[in-house]
């Protein structure tokens, strides 16, 4: 019988040597510094390498080191984070960073779990990169791998347990032992260049002897999924109030849920009924009774449902101040707001 543990370590991470990619938060010499890692591992969970290598490297020149990130206010966070989507991220990291300004940071997973924001995930993550702990972070790239290479049949997410176990059985080898910062990474690497979801090359892979889903021809069709129920569909209605001067009214999400701390155009709650405009007013910031209604509708997609979104405008003599609310010059609201609100945006100024 195949011991849990293959195929082997130290041909991944040969592999890796000759083949592993140039990334903006990779060090070519020594140990990363744990805030550059754990940024770009918290970046990284919902968005894509590519989209998140031009964004990292802004985040760093604004604020460079865990006290920089500390001591920015949560404005300046939310504006460098809008578009990325995934809110929650920017809470916890700068929740985190007050943490790790007072005490410094942690060096293991544990310790690193207990810093408020830093899940299981990132603790794993940055434990193995940065301080060369003996973890295998499972991110979705190394689950697939681990569900072909032990030919896992469990369905996502009910396996999740499973892979993750199985992957941190490679910490056994001692090749593994010696780099886990680096083995983990190949994995991240190898998932996303060889290992793919879909139509892997498995010709490449360096783990193609001994992989349980090759030799059995069924590694596209790995990991199984446990189908998503279909998302339900929201709607709004929102308002959007101009000044002479250009500039809009926005106000500030509660804290806590969906987009939680970040600019919006005020609106009606989302709801799974549509609005009819009449009651959809009593929602309007201000009693205006100029409202026009923009021609189109605003999609955007959530994990948990789908939001269409209508736009009322006026135009106002003067920006009058409203408790909750403030006025932000156009163009700067739509660069601080999360991309939901430029789709809404985009049918008062598209361009
Ligand atoms: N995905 C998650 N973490 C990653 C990393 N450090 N490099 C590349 N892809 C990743």
């Amino acid at each position: 019988m195949t011991p849990p543990s293959a195929p082997d370590p130290a041909l991944l991470l040969a592999w890796y040597d000759r083949h592993r990619r140039v990334l903006p938060w990779r060090v070519t010499a020594g140990r990363p510094d744990p805030y550059r890692v754990w940024l770009s591992e918290v970046m990284l969970q919902q968005t894509t390498v590519a989209a998140v290598g031009p964004r990292y490297t802004r985040f760093l020149a604004r604020f460079p080191d865990v006290q920089a990130l500390a001591a920015a206010g949560w404005e300046e966070v939310a504006e460098e984070w809008a578009g990325l989507g995934y809110y929650a991220r920017a809470r916890n990291l700068h929740a985190g960073a007050k943490a790790l300004a007072a005490q410094g940071f942690p060096e293991t997973e544990e310790g690193l779990r207990a810093i408020p924001g830093i899940g299981p995930y990132t603790a794993a993550a940055v434990a193995a990169i940065a301080f060369g702990a003996p973890v295998v972070p499972a991110d979705g790239n190394v689950e697939r791998v681990a569900a072909r290479v032990f030919r896992v049949e469990t369905p996502l997410p009910a396996a999740k347990k499973q892979l993750a176990s199985l992957a941190q059985g490679w910490m056994q080898a001692a090749a593994a032992r010696a780099r886990p910062g680096d083995f983990a990474q190949a994995l991240f690497d190898l998932g996303a260049t060889i290992c793919t979801p879909r139509n892997p090359a498995c010709a490449l892979c360096p783990w193609r002897e001994g992989c349980a889903a090759q030799a059995a021809g069924v590694q596209a069709e790995l990991p199984r999924k446990t189908p998503k129920a279909a998302r339900p569909t929201r709607h709004g209605t929102h308002f959007l109030l101009v000044d002479p001067a250009g500039q809009i009214l926005v106000r500030r999400r509660p804290e806590k849920g969906l987009l939680g701390g970040m600019l919006e155009i005020p609106g009606t709650p989302w709801r799974a009924e549509a609005w009819v405009e009449a009651k959809a007013l009593a929602h309007a910031p201000l009693p205006v009774p100029t409202w026009r209604r923009l021609a189109g509708e605003a999609r955007h997609g959530f994990t948990h449902f789908e939001l269409r979104m209508t736009l009322l405008a006026a135009d106002l003599p003067a920006a009058t101040e409203l408790p909750g609310y403030a006025w932000m010059e156009a163009g700067a609201a739509r660069a601080a707001m999360p991309s939901v609100m430029h789709r809404l945006l985009d049918l008062w100024d598209p361009g």
